[in-house]
């Protein structure tokens, strides 16, 4: 019985202390090209694999672009982007929480922030790296 229990419990919890932990990256120090900027529309998103990490790339009305984790940190389901009156926002599909374009939960139930990326365009093609130092990470 205890060994039951703690087959199926010790996965659950696990998984839910991890998410709630920062943690290194394993795609810490590299860079991936997504693309042309110049195919990438204003006002849409795209998700994308760093790495094994999941990130979503919201364009914004200006053209400025944002990089956070699809994932959110609630309880793990996936956000999109959206823009409603040139102004961006990532939103939770499952409850709503929302957070800014840097990543930052503005409301609902999620209390952690999603992980940023770095998102630049250099010759026309649009860098994805990661952000932070080790001790942040
Ligand atoms: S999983 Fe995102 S708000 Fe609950």
């Amino acid at each position: 019985m205890v060994g039951w229990i703690a087959l199926v419990i010790g996965p659950t919890a696990y998984g839910l202390i991890r998410r709630q932990l920062p943690h290194a990256s394993e795609s810490f120090g590299k860079t991936s090209i997504l693309g042309r900027a110049d195919e990438f529309q204003a006002k849409t998103s795209k998700v994308v694999y760093f790495g094994r990490e999941k990130v979503i790339i919201g364009r914004s009305h200006n053209g400025s672009f944002h990089a956070v984790s699809a994932v959110c940190t609630h309880l793990g389901c996936s956000v999109r982007f959206e823009e409603e009156n040139d102004q961006g926002i990532f939103v939770c599909n499952c409850h709503n929480s929302k957070f800014d374009l840097e990543g930052v939960n503005l409301s609902g139930p999620a209390v952690m922030p999603l992980r940023q990326y770095k998102i630049e365009v250099a010759k026309g093609d649009i860098q994805l790296s990661a952000v932070g130092d080790a001790a942040g990470l």
